[in-house]
């Protein structure tokens, strides 16, 4: 029996994100240049898109540029930007092939002109897709993300558009990035480290986390569907007990 025909389909996370960690570390490991990993991490992107797609998952999420991550040196960067933005042009008519929706979060500003270019592009033609949003997280921190919350709800606030009585938890995540987008439900990172490296601090609240230690690159349709089955092996109690799950809630 394949992993794939293992998984429940009526129990699957509507929401996937994924740390794609050990891109440099797999190149090294054979003898190649860093920059090497992170061409063959976008095949590994290419297949989990595809296996989160074929098995219904409505939402993944990729951390594919931190805000951290301009530390490298500026051939590493150059590289991301350039792959990011090849792959793009790529992949595109597979994106409306498959009904894949684009979208980001991050600050994109900052980006290399020719790469928001490609990602306007790419996102204004897919923005009536269905089957999946494609969430790429650019130039992104939780803690960026948190402030530039704060800020725009603030700015309600003195403009007296809102009372700060009637701040709740819908308040802060509808000035997220993710605004439009539900929880995480499934947590996925790569290559052996056990960190969260301030990636979506608040939509992981209640999330499963997977750690492996598959460098992305290696990081196959398999290794998709066994971090699902381990998913569907776990049981989400959300502060409950586990005779309550069992008996619907009550
Ligand atoms: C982590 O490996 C990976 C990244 C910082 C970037 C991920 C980017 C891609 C897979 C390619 C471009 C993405 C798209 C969406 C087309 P690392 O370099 O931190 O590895 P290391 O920890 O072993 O050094």
């Amino acid at each position: 029996m394949s992993l794939k025909s293992k998984i429940n389909s009526n129990y699957l996370p509507k929401h996937v994100a994924i740390i794609m960690d050990g891109n440099g570390r797999w190149a090294k490991k054979q003898g190649f240049k860093r920059v090497l990993g992170h061409r063959k991490g976008v095949e590994a992107v290419r297949q989990a898109l595809e296996a989160a797609t074929e098995l219904g998952i409505k939402t993944l999420t990729l951390f594919a540029f931190s805000t951290e991550n301009w530390n490298r040196p500026k051939y590493e960067i150059d590289t991301l930007m350039n792959l990011l933005v090849s792959s793009l042009k790529k992949e595109l008519p597979t994106f409306q092939k498959n009904n894949v929706k684009l979208q980001t979060i991050g600050n994109i500003n900052m980006l290399p002109k020719k790469a928001q270019k490609e990602l306007s592009e790419s996102i204004e033609s897919t923005k009536n897709n269905t089957k999946i949003t494609l969430n790429l997280a650019l130039n992104y921190g939780a803690r960026e993300e948190i402030v530039s919350a704060v800020r725009s709800i603030s700015k309600k606030i003195v403009n007296n558009e809102f009372k700060i009585e009637e701040i709740d938890e819908n308040t802060i995540n509808s000035h997220l990035y993710t605004f439009n987008l539900p929880d995480v439900d499934f947590l996925i990172r790569t290559s052996g480290e056990k960190r969260i490296s301030n990636f979506l601090l608040w939509q992981i609240a209640y999330a499963e986390l997977y750690f492996t230690d598959v460098f992305w690159p290696d990081f196959n349709k398999e290794e998709f569907y066994e971090a699902i089955l381990n998913y569907q092996s776990r049981e989400r109690r959300f502060g409950k007990t586990s005779e309550q799950i069992e008996n619907n809630n009550k």
